[in-house]
C-alpha cells in the first residue's frame, strides 16, 4: 500500500463549511493532517484573505490514504473511502462544501467539464442525505503552477466563507 498513515479530516468540528481535497500528498502522509504542504500554504493564505483560519473550517480529502507514486485516486479507492466522508457529513452537517479541483468535482458530482469552466461555479446538491451549496474551486496546487489561477481561487474561497456565514469583516 505504501502509505504511512490514514489522514482524516481536521478543523472545527462545528464548522458548516467543509473543504474536500483529492488525497493526502507526501507531507500529509508524513504529518497525518490534510493540506500541510505547499498546496496547504496556498489554502491557508486564501482563508486568511477571507478573514478566517483553517481552525475555523473543516478540511478533508476524498480519499484518506496517499495513493502510491502520487497518482490520482482510482474510482474503487474513492468508493472505498466514501463511507468516511459520509460519516464526516453526518457529524458536521455542512451547509457549504468547497470541492478542490477537477478530480474531486468528478468524484463527487460526476462533473467532467474543464476547470476553466467549473472554477467558481455553484450548485445545490444532496450529498449523503444533506442539502448543501457546493462550490467548485481550482485545486490549490493548480495555483502553484499557474499563478493566474490565484485570484479566482482566492475569490471562490472568500465566497464559500461568506456563504457559510463565517466572514469576520
Ligand atoms: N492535495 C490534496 O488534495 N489534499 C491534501 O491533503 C494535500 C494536497
Amino acid at each position: 500500500m505504501g502509505r504511512t498513515q490514514v489522514v482524516t479530516g481536521t478543523g472545527a468540528q462545528s464548522s458548516r463549511l467543509v473543504f474536500i481535497g483529492e488525497a493526502p500528498g507526501r507531507d500529509e502522509d508524513l504529518q497525518g493532517e490534510p493540506f500541510v504542504g505547499r498546496a496547504g500554504m496556498v489554502l491557508n493564505s486564501a482563508l486568511a484573505s477571507a478573514g478566517v483560519t483553517r481552525d475555523d473550517v473543516y478540511i478533508t480529502n476524498l480519499v484518506k490514504c496517499r495513493p502510491p507514486d502520487n497518482r490520482k485516486p482510482r474510482k474503487d479507492e474513492v468508493s472505498a473511502c466514501s463511507m468516511h466522508l459520509e460519516s464526516e457529513f453526518s457529524h458536521l452537517r455542512p451547509s457549504v462544501v468547497c470541492l478542490l479541483g477537477q478530480s474531486v468535482a468528478k468524484g463527487i458530482l460526476d462533473e467532467d467539464r474543464s476547470m476553466a469552466e467549473l472554477a467558481g461555479t455553484e450548485r445545490t446538491v444532496t450529498l449523503w442525505g444533506h442539502d448543501v451549496r457546493a462550490f467548485i474551486s481550482y485545486h490549490p496546487a493548480a495555483c502553484l503552477y499557474t499563478r493566474e489561477n490565484v485570484d479566482k481561487f482566492d475569490e471562490t474561497i472568500r465566497i464559500c466563507v461568506e456563504a457559510a456565514g463565517l466572514s469576520r469583516r
